[in-house]
């Protein structure tokens, strides 16, 4: 794929936003090609948000509880986000399910991160389910965002090995900057047009992608 310029994200968060820090200095190091066009936000009292200021990134911040239904908050959000045409909307802990309508407006340009090895453990407290399982692995996924929650095709995966001491917390703890570096591998992907996402067909590198990518 050629393009003018650098490939424009918009990144949505609603906490800490440690994976749009690491997306930012991956971008000011010089080793993602990129820029953060936008932030988009539902929570006003987001630490990420302080991130983005610090990094001078424009946000979009909507409010869930200021807009009477999801369809107001999400037409609110994505409306204002649109006007920074971004080329890839990014979800880095952005805590809100979104409704068909939402996700029709980005045919394959919306990616999550999902911390689980995806089909397994869609949803919330991922890492307390993996360890009530018994799961001698664990790790995080990034998905293309469909309609179905945390359902989309599975990109790229990375795997962590549960170890005997570990609680929801500790498994969290480590699991976090794997998936720092696995957001940081499918955006450079993404933006190097070695991953194509298509709705019909993903290709890494010309071939269709058979199975999600492993970080080693
Ligand atoms: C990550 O664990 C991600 O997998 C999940 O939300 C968390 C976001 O963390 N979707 P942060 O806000 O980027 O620190």
């Amino acid at each position: 794929m050629s393009r003018i310029g650098r490939s424009r994200l918009a990144v949505l968060i609603s906490g800490r936003g440690s994976n749009l820090q690491a997306l930012c200095e991956a971008i000011a190091a010089g080793t993602l090609d990129a820029e953060i066009v936008a932030v988009g936000c539902d929570r006003a009292d987001a630490p990420g948000l302080e991130i983005a200021r610090k990094f001078g990134i424009p946000q979009v911040l909507v409010p869930r509880a200021s807009c009477a239904s999801r369809a107001e908050f999400e037409s609110r959000l994505f409306t204002q986000l649109e006007g920074y045409a971004p080329d890839w909307l990014v979800l880095a802990g952005f805590m809100r399910v979104l409704s068909a309508q939402a996700v029709a407006r980005w045919p394959a340009r919306m990616i999550n991160l999902h911390p689980s090895l995806l089909p397994r453990y869609p949803g919330l407290d991922t890492h307390a389910r993996a360890l009530a399982a018994g799961d001698r692995e664990h790790g995080a996924s990034v998905h293309l965002v469909t309609a179905e929650l945390d359902g989309g095709p599975v990109l790229a995966q990375v795997r962590l090995k549960i170890q005997p001491d570990d609680n929801p917390e500790r498994l969290a703890e480590r699991l976090r900057p794997l998936e720092h570096r696995l957001l940081l591998w499918v955006c450079s992907l993404l933006v190097e047009g070695r991953l194509l996402a298509e709705s019909e067909q993903i290709l890494i590198d010309g071939e269709p992608l058979r199975a999600p990518l492993l970080l080693n």
